[in-house]
């Protein structure tokens, strides 16, 4: 470990990046047994103890649908009781007003919704119609405003669906703009199945700003499926992105969404970012140690490239 790459800015690139970690959330999700809670809680201090400074924890979602986070309740309220308010800050998945009630009850401050925009996934992932999903957001996003709380909303299936193919890109920027009109902060636009590249990423940037949604409103949240993660975050420095989505270790994926595999590795990330001298604030040492770490609790190597280049062994 200690290695970290030469420092070589590149002019045009923003000089600051928040890194939103989804691993907690995102990555587990998608495991075939669920990870004990106490091993989630140590997951999520680790990563916050990493400099990581958002940390999505868990998800208020149907206990059928994810039954891998069937206990988003007991960690949030262990992590409450251990970490006060800061515990609260972590922002948590909800797709509907019974998600959202689960979230209010335990005092959290920050929720998200997760859009499709594919009318396939709007079924597959939330049983209902690419109409009919805003008139479950509706009310639980203008629940969770008036109640002083701050929503993400993410879009999945951006850059394409393993079912419908091709997604034109206004259809993307309708169902984004959407989830603006009803308060979101900030969307993150989903590359759920790891297909995008790097010109695609820049024309759906574009295609926000052309319809009035600026980069400071946009987040990227990229799967590596096919190795072009780190090529589309660039991509996306270039248009003026400042917040990218990422997952220690590389864990995730969906489990209603065929051939989505692994996020964009946090680790990847911070060695990309810290060799451009562009500022991200995480101890790239604490992540490995932590997705090391995560590899022995899950029987099974990281998939990240930093995390197998300065890592060794699982322990
Ligand atoms: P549904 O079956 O249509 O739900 O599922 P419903 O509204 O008809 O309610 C049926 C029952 O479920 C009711 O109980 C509700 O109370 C209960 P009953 O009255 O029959 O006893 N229920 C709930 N219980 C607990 N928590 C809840 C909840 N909601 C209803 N929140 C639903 C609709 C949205 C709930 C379901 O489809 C669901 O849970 N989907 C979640 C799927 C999911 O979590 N996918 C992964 C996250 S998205 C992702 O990974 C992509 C992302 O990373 C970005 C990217 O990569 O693209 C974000
Ligand atoms: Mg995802």
């Amino acid at each position: 470990m200690s290695a970290l790459p030469m420092v070589v800015p590149e002019p045009g690139l923003p000089t600051e990046v928040t890194i939103y970690e989804v691993g907690a959330r995102d990555g587990l999700q998608n495991e075939k047994t669920s990870v004990p809670t106490e091993v989630k809680a140590e997951f999520v201090r680790r990563l916050l103890g990493a400099g990581l400074p958002i940390v999505e924890a868990t998800s208020f979602v149907h206990p059928k649908w994810v039954p891998q986070l069937a206990d988003a309740a007991e960690l949030m309220t262990g992590l409450t009781a251990e970490l006060g308010d800061a515990a609260r800050q972590l922002p948590v998945l909800v797709p509907n007003q019974r998600g959202l009630d689960r979230a209010v009850e335990l005092g959290l401050r920050h929720v998200a919704v997760f859009a499709s925009a594919t009318e396939t996934f709007a079924s597959k992932n939330l049983n209902r119609t690419l109409e009919s999903q805003f008139e479950m957001f509706e009310p639980t996003i203008a629940a969770a405003l008036a109640a002083g709380m701050d929503v993400r909303g993410y879009v999945s299936m951006c850059f394409g669906d393993p079912w419908e193919g091709a997604v034109p890109v206004e259809q993307v920027v309708a169902v984004g703009k959407r989830l603006l009109d009803l308060g979101v902060g900030q969307l993150s636009l989903g590359d759920t199945i790891g297909v995008a590249t790097a010109g695609h990423v820049r024309s759906l940037v574009a295609a926000f700003a052309d319809a009035g949604v600026g980069c400071e409103r946009l987040a990227l949240h990229f799967h590596d499926t096919y190795g072009q993660a780190l090529t589309n975050v660039h991509a996306g420095l270039q248009a003026g992105i400042t917040t990218f989505d990422a997952s220690a270790g590389g864990l995730g994926g969906c489990p209603y969404a065929k051939s989505a595999t692994g996020n964009l590795a946090t680790e990847d990330l911070v060695w990309f970012l810290t060799g451009l001298g562009i500022e991200h604030g995480v101890d790239l040492d604490a992540v490995v140690g932590t997705s090391v770490w995560m590899a022995g609790q899950l029987g099974r190597p990281s998939p990240s490239a930093v995390v197998r280049a300065l890592g060794g062994t699982p322990g």
